[in-house]
C-alpha cells in the first residue's frame, strides 16, 4: 500500500455501505439563468459588489450544467455508489410557486438518469441555499407561508423522481441558512439580524415537517434532513467557559435536532437571544416533533470555546483557535470530533440511521506535476476522517454510508473560486478535470471495500 493510501478496516463496514461524494447546485452547476429559470438569491447575492471575494458569481461555476454527462463518466470512473447532489428551486419553479419550468425538471430527471445508467445512487437535497430570488421579495425564510411554499415545491420532485431516487434531504443545514443568511450576513441574503433567525430557524423546521410530511403521503419512505455538526470543547474548567461551551452546543449542534427528536428547542436558546427570541415558539413544537427518516452529518472541524463578555450578535463564547493545525478555511482539522459527534448523535437521539453527508478540507493544492497532483494534505485528511468513521462504527452508531466534499472544486460561497475543496481538479479558464491524489485514493478504497469477501 502506497504512502497516498486510504486504510479502512474494510470489515467494519454494515452491507450496503454507501460510498459517494457531495456537491450543491449554485456551487457547480453555472448557467444559473439558462432554459427559463428564474434568478436565486445567490445569484443576486453574488452579484452585488463586495459581497463575494472577488466579485466571484456562479455564473460559470463548474459548467455543471452542460457537462453533466461528462461528470457523471467521472464519477463512476470514481467507482462512486453514490452521489448527493442539490436541485436549485428556481430552476423547477422560476417563481417560487406556480408556474412550473419544466426543461429545469427535465435537467434533474436526465441527471438521475445517468447516475442510474451507472449504478450510482442519487442523493438529492431539495435545498442548498438557492431560495428563488422571488420569494425573497416575498419575504424569504422569514414569511409565514415559507414551509408551504417548500412543501409545494418539494411535492414536484417528489412526484417526478420518486420513483428512481431512495434517499432525500430536505434542507441543506438549516442553521447556517439562519446564522449566515439572516443573523451574521456573510451569506445570501445577507441579513443581520437578531429577532429574523430565531423566526426563520423556526419556518426552516416547519418547512422540513412540511416537505416530510408530503413525502410520506406520496410514498416516499427514505427522508433526512443534513445537519452541520460541530463538537464543542471547552478551552477550560473555569465555570464561564463551561456555561459558553454548553450555550455554544445548544445554538449550532441542538438548535435543530432538540425539537425534531425531543420535542423542544434547548432552554439555552432564550438567554442566548434574550428578548429576540419569540414566545411562540414554544406553543407550536409539537407539530413539527418527528424524527427524520436519517441525518445527515457535515462534519469539518470542532470548536474550543472561551466566555468572552463582548461576543456579538449572540452570546455564544468565543472559538479558540490559535497553535492548532488547520486547513485553508482556517478550520481546525480534528478528526477525533467526528467519532465524537457521531457517538454524541447516537446517544442523545436514540442511535438514529445516519449518514456523513460532506466531509472534506480546502488546502493549497501543490501544482500539477507530470498530470498529478500530490495533495498530500486532503488524503490525509480524509484517512484520518474514515478511521475517525470507523472508531464510532465500533462503538455501534448506525453509520450508513460517507460523501466526501467535495466532486469538485467549486464555488465556495463568499470565498468564491479562492478555495478549492475537490478530490478533482477544475481549471476555471479550460474546465479540464484531473483527478487529485485524493480522489485515487478515494477510488482505490471504494474499489477495496467492494471486493471484501
Ligand atoms: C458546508 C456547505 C457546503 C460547503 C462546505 C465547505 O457548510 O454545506 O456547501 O460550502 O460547507
Amino acid at each position: 500500500m502506497t504512502e497516498s493510501a486510504i486504510a479502512l478496516p474494510a470489515e467494519i463496514l454494515p452491507p450496503g455501505f454507501l460510498w459517494g461524494a457531495a456537491t450543491s447546485a449554485y456551487q457547480i452547476e453555472g448557467s444559473p439563468l439558462a432554459d427559463g429559470a428564474g434568478a436565486s438569491i445567490w445569484h443576486r447575492f453574488s452579484h452585488t459588489p463586495g459581497r463575494t471575494l472577488n466579485g466571484d458569481t456562479g455564473d460559470l461555476a463548474c459548467d455543471h450544467y452542460r457537462r453533466s454527462d461528462e461528470d457523471v463518466a467521472l464519477m463512476a470512473a470514481l467507482g462512486l455508489g453514490a452521489y448527493r447532489f442539490s436541485v436549485a428551486w428556481a430552476r423547477i419553479l422560476p417563481e417560487g410557486t406556480g408556474q412550473l419550468n419544466q426543461r429545469g425538471l427535465d435537467f434533474y430527471r436526465g441527471l438521475v438518469d445517468r447516475l442510474l445508467e451507472q449504478g450510482i445512487e442519487p442523493m438529492l437535497t431539495l435545498y442548498h441555499w438557492d431560495l428563488p430570488e422571488a420569494l425573497d421579495a416575498r419575504g424569504g425564510w422569514t414569511s409565514d407561508a415559507s414551509p408551504e411554499w417548500f412543501a409545494d415545491y418539494a411535492r414536484i420532485l417528489f412526484r417526478a423522481l420518486g420513483d428512481r431516487v431512495r434517499f432525500w434531504i430536505t434542507l441543506n443545514e438549516p442553521w447556517v441558512v439562519t446564522a449566515g443568511g439572516y443573523l451574521f450576513g456573510d451569506l445570501a441574503p445577507g441579513h443581520r439580524s437578531l429577532s429574523e433567525a430565531p423566526v426563520v430557524a423556526h419556518n426552516l423546521l416547519r418547512a422540513h415537517a412540511a416537505a416530510f410530511t408530503t413525502g410520506r403521503a406520496e410514498g416516499i419512505p427514505n427522508i433526512g434532513l443534513a445537519v452541520n455538526l460541530e463538537p464543542q470543547y471547552p478551552a477550560s474548567r473555569a465555570p464561564e467557559d463551561l456555561a459558553a461551551t454548553a450555550r455554544r452546543d445548544a445554538f449550532i449542534n441542538r438548535w435543530f435536532l432538540d425539537p425534531l427528536f425531543l420535542g423542544t428547542y434547548p432552554s439555552e436558546l432564550e438567554g442566548i437571544f434574550g428578548a429576540a427570541w419569540p414566545d411562540r415558539t414554544r406553543s407550536t413544537l409539537d407539530s413539527l416533533c418527528a424524527p427524520p427518516d436519517f441525518i445527515g452529518v457535515n462534519y469539518y472541524s470542532r470548536s474550543v470555546v472561551q466566555q468572552d463578555p463582548t461576543d456579538w450578535p449572540v452570546k455564544a463564547g468565543r472559538v479558540h483557535r490559535e497553535g492548532r493545525p488547520h486547513t485553508a478555511m482556517g478550520w481546525e482539522i480534528y478528526p477525533q470530533g467526528l467519532t465524537d459527534i457521531l457517538v454524541w448523535l447516537k446517544e442523545r437521539y436514540g442511535n438514529p440511521p445516519l449518514y456523513i453527508t460532506e466531509n472534506g478540507a480546502a488546502f493549497e493544492d501543490p501544482p500539477a506535476v507530470d498530470g498529478r497532483i500530490h495533495d498530500r494534505a486532503r488524503v490525509a485528511y480524509l484517512r484520518t476522517h474514515l478511521l475517525a468513521a470507523a472508531r464510532a462504527l465500533r462503538r455501534g452508531v448506525d453509520l450508513r454510508g460517507y460523501f466526501a466534499w467535495s466532486l469538485l472544486d467549486n464555488f465556495e460561497w463568499s470565498y468564491g473560486y479562492s478555495k478549492r475543496f475537490g478530490l478533482v481538479q477544475v481549471d476555471l479558464a479550460t474546465q479540464r478535470r484531473l483527478l487529485k491524489d485524493s480522489a485515487l485514493a478515494y477510488r482505490d478504497l471504494i474499489l477495496r471495500c467492494r471486493e471484501r469477501p
